[in-house]
């Protein structure tokens, strides 16, 4: 499984959005963005119109994550926009399936979030409707929170589900990913890593993104 970094540009500056998603083109595999509702979490971000503006500033494929309410009316939109990859959380689609299948039907790849109480053991029989799961390892909502170290065994069983499964299924973490923490993330079976305080809260992100990476292919 290839390392891949998305820095969440949740951390970087909102009112010069398309200079900040420059400063990691070429060498972030993706550009995180967080979709937040002010309903399924106490946080407000952007929308499909931001979403949108940021395809035409950058080249770099977006991975939308979707912390809101009703992934079901919303998600396809963004995969039809021309996100690359779109995540919609468990706790929140009222019929994750149809979704899923129509972020792939819109060309996109499709993810499936969990929160750190939502048990993934309960999800292996749509592994085959998914091409990525996010772990997350904080409470979704905010940036620069401290990563849960609880959520490493999670992690690992997630991995043992999909190479259970044996499809091409990517292994997400988000939340508190750094480079004290990536390794170990790594080591537990993680493959693809969300990281925004990390990245935009450094003097150099894209240096940042060349550290994760070095610590993740490391591990
Ligand atoms: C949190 C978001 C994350 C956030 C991670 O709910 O989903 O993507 O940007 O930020 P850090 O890496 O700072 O924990
Ligand atoms: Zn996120």
């Amino acid at each position: 499984m290839a390392v891949q970094i998305s820095p969440s540009i949740l951390s970087a500056d909102f009112a010069r959005l398309a200079d900040e998603a420059a400063r990691v083109e070429g060498v972030a595999d993706w550009l995180h963005v967080d979709v937040m509702d002010y309903h399924f979490v106490p946080n407000l971000t952007l929308g499909l119109p931001v979403v949108e503006a940021l395809l035409k500033a950058t080249s770099t494929p977006i991975d939308c994550h979707l912390m809101i309410d009703d992934p079901d009316r919303w998600a396809p939109g963004y995969a039809e926009a021309g996100a690359s990859s779109v995540t919609i959380h468990a706790e929140a689609a009222k019929a994750a399936v149809r979704t899923l299948r129509a972020i792939r039907a819109a060309g996109a790849r499709a993810g499936l979030a969990l929160n750190p109480a939502t048990a993934v053991d309960g999800y292996e029989d749509l592994l085959p409707e998914i091409d990525m799961l996010l772990v997350m390892t904080v409470e979704p909502g905010f940036g620069g929170q401290g990563f849960l170290d609880i959520m490493l065994p999670k992690i690992a069983r997630a991995r043992t589900l999909i190479d259970k499964h044996g499809g091409e299924i990517w292994l997400q973490v988000d939340g508190g990913v750094s480079a004290e923490t990536v390794e170990r993330c790594a080591a537990a079976g993680a493959d693809v890593f969300v990281a925004g305080n990390a990245v935009y809260g450094s003097d150099d992100p894209a240096r940042a993104v060349r550290e994760l990476r070095a610590l993740a292919e490391r591990a």
